[in-house]
């Protein structure tokens, strides 16, 4: 089973919004998916309670109160919660996960999430097997501040896998219980285009339809 985490102690970056995508792109595929829910805020299962009956299906959990169920799942999308202890995230991850951590373009956002991955240790992550995967979100055009977080993550050397422009498309398919995957291609053209460096990340056999490239 592929395992995806999505995770950040610092509040409102975009966790829910980015497992939520992540999650409804390897329904659509086809793919088996469970969608564990850490946060006893329950947005992810809000989210999955307005999904519209045509949308590829897929399972949410509340990991927060009980364990993983036993079934076989193709992909699990873990959406943590926010001020949340390295502790507890370790106690999630297991080798060959990939951590997702997306960060806000802002001063304390970045310091946060700064803070958050030194408290999880890198060096330790590399050696656990588990590859970790920057996304850069709610981007509005070459700020000072998209240029800090550039300058930040090179330093760190962690890849930045994804740069997610701020758009009402997010707000609105977290409203819906949808995500831009469900949504007609020529509504969120420019969107989709963002996310496949993302998605081959996630996953290297990853091959997005042509009308797709052409975004
Ligand atoms: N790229 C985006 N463009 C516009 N709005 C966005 C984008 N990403 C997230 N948002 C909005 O920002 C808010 C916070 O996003 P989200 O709930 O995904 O963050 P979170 O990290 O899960 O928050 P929490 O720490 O509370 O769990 C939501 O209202 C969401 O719709
Ligand atoms: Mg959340």
């Amino acid at each position: 089973m592929k395992r995806i985490l999505v995770a950040n102690a610092k509040g409102g970056c975009g966790k829910t919004t980015l497992a939520t995508q992540i999650a409804s792109h390897f329904a659509a595929q086809g793919q088996r998916v469970l969608l564990a829910d850490y946060d006893p805020q329950r947005s992810a299962s809000d989210w999955l309670q307005n999904r519209p009956a045509g949308c590829a299906p897929l399972t949410i959990h509340p990991a927060w109160q009980a364990p993983l169920p036993k079934e076989p799942y193709d992909v699990l999308v873990g959406d943590m919660p926010a001020a949340i202890a390295p502790q507890a995230v370790w106690q999630v991850l297991k080798a060959g996960d990939k951590l997702l951590v997306p960060i806000l373009p802002s001063p304390s956002d970045i310091k946060a999430s700064l803070r958050f991955l030194m408290a999880l240790n890198l060096a330790d992550l590399a050696k656990g097997g588990i590859e970790v995967g920057l996304v850069a979100n709610r981007v509005r055009g070459n700020t000072e501040y998209a240029r800090r977080l550039h300058e930040l993550l090179e330093k760190m050397r962690l890849p930045l896998v994804a740069s997610i422009r701020d758009t009402q498309n997010y707000v609105r398919a977290m409203d819906h219980g949808v995500s831009i995957f469900d949504l007609p291609a020529y509504r969120v053209r420019n969107d989709l285009a963002q996310w496949h460096a993302l998605l081959a990340w996630l996953d290297p056999s990853y091959n997005p339809a042509p009308q797709a490239i052409q975004a």
